[in-house]
């Protein structure tokens, strides 16, 4: 490249001797990127990336993550000193906003968080429609989903700077209640209204485990535990449920209803639900004596077995929400005596052993996140089911701060990805008759289907 230049690079394409320059962009931090958003019209051709594992797929001052440093910095703030000196509603305004609130902002954000807490009792209706046994995450995508009746176009201007203060104080103030409920509806229990003299991670606490018989007074440890975990799952960049929710955003879709296709998204157990499998390979482990096994089985090439909430796909060296977490869940394990909790006790022998251990020492296999706050939720009380929801609740902030963020500085183009076309070329239709004839290609081999489609 010569001085003075653009930087850019060259695609030569080898069949035709082709060169197509695309210039490269610098962000502020982090690896750049190549400008392919004119490729098709330069070369006819469309990029191929499945998984988006070498794509940015849009440009964010929100949240930056370096997997090799074991960096996570929110608008700039490391996750650590956020998780140390800050409290869940001071982060979700830093990352609404781009900078922490003063004292003012900060009372009066609270004031917006707390007046909003409550459902209109109609939704409260909603929740008897469901299954007794339904997932509670299948409450929550409908229950989200249901609040664009209430908060609709035909009420609200989402493109204007006050309907995006709406959706975003109505979802961040509601989603605890909306998670709360559909714990209590599992459990058979009656709904718990919120309590707006409370914090905010009191207040969730006291909806999920408070009855009309009795009030629930969570200690320090637990608020902070809750508090802290809900810091550390507030935002991690363009993962997949945020992207869903920018994708269904760029419709220009009701923000209720892009907010539930982010809960789906986060479902899925390769997303949400790892938490879920640290504890259920907890009780598969049983206990201590089996450990050395298990370390074994996850050394084992041919054994499928990994040790769960160890490694990371971006954190190569260490995850730093997982030392900020492991800090507070000591704190809790020691307040409930995990002595006399054998899951919680097996879970630190793990720990020790696996960090301990030459195979994970080398390929750097450190407790990740989920580890940590698979312990927490279960030492708090709560079941599998219901880590998935919590995280719903902790990441509600980045979601809606990352549409918000596409509203106030992108143009508004659908995203619309392309494709490798891998099917028939273009044939006649061929009439009923006709299809008869053929030699039939088995439709569900193997299955109750494929029997019902044998002729
Ligand atoms: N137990 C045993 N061996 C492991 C583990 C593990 N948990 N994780 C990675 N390895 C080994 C793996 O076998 C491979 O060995 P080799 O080099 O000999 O082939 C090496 O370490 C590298 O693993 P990889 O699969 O290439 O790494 P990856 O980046 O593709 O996978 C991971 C990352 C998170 C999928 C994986 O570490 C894993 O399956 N962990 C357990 C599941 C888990 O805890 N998931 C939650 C991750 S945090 C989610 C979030 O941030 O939201």
């Amino acid at each position: 490249m010569e001085k003075g230049k653009k930087k850019s690079v060259t695609v030569i394409d080898n069949q035709t001797g082709k060169k197509f320059e695309f210039f490269i962009k610098n962000g502020s931090s982090g690896p750049s990127v190549v400008d392919f958003s004119n490729f098709y019209s330069k070369t006819g051709m469309f990029t191929y990336d499945p998984g988006y594992t070498s794509t940015a797929s849009c440009q964010s001052a929100i949240t930056f993550i370096d997997g090799e440093k074991g960096k996570l910095l929110h608008r700039g703030y490391s996750i650590e000193d956020l998780a140390n000196n800050s409290d869940y509603p001071e982060v979700c305004y830093l990352l609404l906003n781009g900078e922490l609130p003063d004292e003012n902002q900060k009372i009066k954000f609270r004031e917006i968080l707390t007046n909003h807490t409550m459902l209109h009792e109609q939704i409260l209706r909603f929740y008897s429609g469901f299954r007794r046994d339904s997932h509670p995450m299948a409450i929550m995508v409908g229950i989200v989903g249901a609040l664009s009746s209430f908060y609709s176009e035909k009420n609200y201007d989402f493109s204007s700077i006050e309907g995006q203060w709406v959706a975003v104080s109505r979802l961040l103030a509601k989603m605890p209640t909306i998670a709360a409920i559909a714990y209590k509806y599992s459990l058979g229990q009656p709904f718990i209204y919120p309590k707006n003299e409370l914090n905010y991670s009191e207040n969730f606490l006291h909806m999920l485990f408070s009855t009309p018989c009795g009030e629930y007074h969570p200690s320090k440890a637990r608020v902070e535990a809750m508090d802290k975990l809900l810091i550390l799952h507030a935002d991690h960049e363009q993962n997949a449920s945020t992207s869903t929710v920018k994708m269904a955003g760029s419709s220009g879709a009701n923000p209720f209803a892009c907010v539930a296709a982010g809960v789906a998204s986060l479902w899925g157990p390769a997303h949400g639900g790892a938490n879920e499998s640290v504890i259920r390979m907890l009780y598969e482990i049983e206990k201590e004596e089996n450990i050395k096994e298990y370390i074994n089985k996850a050394k084992d090439k041919q054994d499928p077995f990994r040790l769960m909430g160890f490694g990371h796909r971006v954190y190569k060296n260490h995850d730093p929400r997982a030392n900020v977490l492991r800090k507070y869940c000591y704190s809790l394990l020691e307040e409930i005596d995990s002595v006399n909790f054998p899951l919680l006790k097996l879970a630190t022998k793990l720990e020790d052993v696996a960090l301990n251990d030459r195979y994970f020492i080398s390929k750097k296999l450190y407790p990740n996140v989920d580890f940590y706050s698979g312990i927490i939720l279960k030492a708090l009380g709560l079941p599998e089911s219901m880590f998935t929801v919590i995280f719903t609740v902790a990441r509600t902030v980045g979601w809606i701060s990352q549409w918000k963020e596409v509203n106030e500085i992108h143009t508004n183009k659908i995203s619309r990805p392309r494709q490798l076309y891998i099917g028939k070329d273009e044939r006649a239709f061929p009439k009923l008759k006709e299809r008869n004839k053929k030699s039939k290609k088995k439709m569900f081999p193997g299955t109750v289907l494929g029997r019902l489609f044998q002729t």
